[in-house]
């Protein structure tokens, strides 16, 4: 039986015993939480007051070797283990049985430090109801961007401000993907390939290039940002197999670069959070993350704009936040206190995706005659979204911009000022409608200028 609801351990004269921590699940990031576990023993020790002693590592399959982890740990009977800890890390992902065993964990007593950013935007309000129940503590930092410090500063140091903005690259596998488009010229279908080969993308990447990862994260951020249960469900969600090398390069030639952000914002009418793609001033900090790394920006009314950036998925910097976690909880066992529990008191009102606004670049084919830029320009005013620029190139006809024979054919590349998305869906609607119009080729939002 674990240490009764996370009461101190030990009177000051008496030798601390060791909080017993239990593995749930041993794949890269399970391997380095051992080998942090391992090899920082001593510091931990005299960082927590308390040596660390891990007590067993559950796994589905007891024949496959893990790199430096004693297989005398090893078992499959992970129920079993949790009822004999004081601290589990869940690390296996997926919702079931992870969340039955973090809850039975919770009910025997013991905290609780999980990396499950799926289950979390799911289902928080049972673990947070359950862990406030038991007196225990529910920490997450590796859930959002891994090795950053995102969750405690939005949880903890910005408690006393009011953040009005989180707008960030959280999913590294397809920061790379766009990457690898925008420096090499290759295709998503291609840039997903060196992802898989290089372990970024899994072998199903769907997760990351369908946005379900990255809308995951915003869901957490910002339930935690805003004081308000965000469920996945009120995440609009767009991932980046709709964008071809062409908006790539587009996207180069215009001075942006296409980036997958997760915005959650607060206005006067409620919150509203979305994943998509979006086209990046070049000359903005985000424009320069490059390859799997992450960033993240927090606009709070006091602290102003703070930047975080940082390895937001692997192994290790996984099981450093992870760690992180197992030192503030553990602490909390040796010297007593508790961490943050749920905080949704705001209860703000989620706001539709047709409510966000944002710029937009449409690229259109069009008849390059008279009277055609008049024609969009007319559907555009008619719907009330305001043009701010607009630039006419020859039609390629070929990703290597051979150019189209013909010169009755044109492409525009239009951008306007801010807009709802209701009104830009019906704006390209309309356009979309008109004769002169061959084709919408694309219709990018603009964000970060
Ligand atoms: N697959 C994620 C990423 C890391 O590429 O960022 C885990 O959330």
């Amino acid at each position: 039986m674990a240490a009764p609801n996370g009461a101190p351990l030990g009177a000051d004269s008496e030798p601390r015993r060791a909080l017993r921590v239990a593995l749930l699940g041993c794949g890269v990031v399970g391997t380095q939480v051992v080998r942090l576990l391992t090899q920082q023993r001593a510091d931990l020790a005299a960082r927590v007051g308390a040596p660390l002693e891990l007590v067993g590592v559950a796994v589905r399959d007891l024949t496959i070797a893990r790199e430096g982890v004693d297989p005398a740990l090893l078992t499959t009977d992970a129920a079993g283990l949790v009822e004999r800890a004081d601290i589990v890390v869940e690390v296996m992902g997926g919702i079931e049985p992870a969340r039955s065993l973090m809850l039975s964990a919770i009910a025997a007593g013991a905290s609780v430090v999980t990396a499950n950013k799926a289950l979390l935007a799911a289902d928080s309000p049972t673990l947070y109801a359950a862990a406030e129940a038991a007196g225990v503590d529910l920490y997450f930092e590796a859930a959002v961007a891994a090795a950053i410090p995102l969750v405690r500063p939005v949880r903890e140091s910005l408690a006393g401000d009011r953040i009005k903005r989180i707008l960030g690259i959280v999913n590294g596998t397809t920061n790379y993907v766009l990457d690898q488009m925008a420096t090499e010229g290759l295709d998503l279908d291609l840039a997903v390939k060196q992802a898989q080969q290089l372990g970024y993308a899994e072998a199903d990447p769907t997760a990351d290039v369908g946005g379900y990862d990255a809308a995951a994260k915003a869901a957490i951020l910002a339930s935690l940002a805003f004081h308000t249960r965000v469920p996945l469900a009120s995440v609009h969600r767009e991932g980046i197999t709709g964008i071809t090398a062409d908006d790539v390069a587009w996207a180069g030639r215009t001075g942006h670069v296409v980036k997958l952000l997760a915005i959650a914002e607060r206005t006067d009418d409620g919150v509203s959070v979305r994943v998509h793609p979006a086209l990046v001033p070049a000359s903005h900090p985000l424009a320069g993350v490059h390859g799997a790394f992450n960033a993240v920006f927090v606009e709070a009314e006091a602290a102003g704009e703070l930047m975080f950036y940082g390895r937001g998925a692997g192994g290790a910097p996984t099981a450093s936040a992870i760690m992180g976690d197992v030192v503030s909880v553990a602490r909390h066992r040796v010297l007593g206190g508790r961490g943050p529990v749920e905080s949704k008191y705001a209860d703000l009102p989620m706001l539709p995706a047709s409510a966000a606004i944002t710029r937009y670049q449409m690229r259109l084919d069009v008849a390059d005659r008279p009277g055609v830029l008049s024609q969009v320009a007319a559907v555009l005013a008619g719907h009330g979204v305001s043009i701010e620029a607009v630039r006419q190139a020859p039609q390629p006809v070929g990703l290597d911009g051979e150019v189209a024979p013909a010169a009755s054919l044109a492409h525009l590349i239009i951008t306007t000022h801010a807009a709802t998305d209701a009104a830009l869906a019906a704006t390209v609607a309309a356009i979309a409608e008109l004769d002169s119009v061959t084709r919408v080729v694309s219709v990018l939002r603009v964000e970060g200028a």
